[in-house]
């Protein structure tokens, strides 16, 4: 792959790609100077304008973008966007991170402590905190004598008791993916696994 980054240190790092489009468009930046996308210091017009758009097609009270670099960062930010809003309320307390068995949720360290696989966590399991995990709501190969019906009952209940075992009030969040990524290859949850119970149950914690 050919790199033409133009500009690239710890405030800017904007690799075209070889990208005959994005070099241009870049290069107008450039030109234009103090046009930077690093996000944490400094916006752009175009991170403006894109934060506008996906705002406008996100739905209602969906109205702030933060732009990462791909899914692993993306989780990452999310578990620390969780942990800052449970500090800002005063619950320290929380810090544990469920998520479901077999499940994936990026490379990096953060994002590996919840994912659930065992043969990852054999290898990079002592470099991280061993997150709780409940069994995923997998409508294939199901277990024997469960439809997906029952068995999606059986999940909510191991989360509901999972979460009573390790103190709610240490709890921070329930990672799921609604459609499976790489760990199981697309699968869909079954509806009644996010309606489980919505009186009682995980959605009273
Ligand atoms: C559900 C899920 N979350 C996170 C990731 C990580 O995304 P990325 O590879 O963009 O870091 C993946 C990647 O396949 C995924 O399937």
């Amino acid at each position: 792959m050919k790199l033409c980054a133009s500009r690239a240190f710890w405030l800017v790092a904007c690799p075209s790609q070889g990208h005959e489009m994005l070099f241009d468009a870049h290069t107008r930046m450039v030109i234009r100077g103090g046009e930077n996308i690093y996000p944490r210091f400094f916006e752009s017009e175009q991170s403006v304008l894109l934060a506008d758009r996906l705002c406008g097609l996100a739905g209602e009270g969906l109205d702030r973008a933060f732009f990462v670099s791909g899914g692993s960062e993306a989780n990452e930010s999310a578990l620390k966007l969780a942990r800052q809003y449970a500090v800002v309320r005063g619950q320290r307390t929380r810090a544990k991170v469920i998520s479901c068995e077999p499940s994936y949720h990026g490379a990096t360290l953060g994002a590996l402590s919840a994912t659930g696989d065992a043969h990852t966590l054999e290898i990079y399991g002592p470099m991280v905190r061993a997150m709780p995990k409940v069994p995923g709501p997998t409508t294939y190969r199901l277990p024997e004598g469960y439809t997906a019906y029952t068995h999606a009952m059986a999940c909510a209940d191991a989360l509901e008791t999972t979460i009573e075992r390790e103190g709610p009030e240490s709890v921070l969040a329930f990672m799921l993916e609604p459609i499976g990524g790489v760990s199981s290859g697309a699968v869909v949850s079954p509806e009644a696994y996010s309606c489980a119970r919505p009186e009682g149950g995980p959605a009273r914690h």
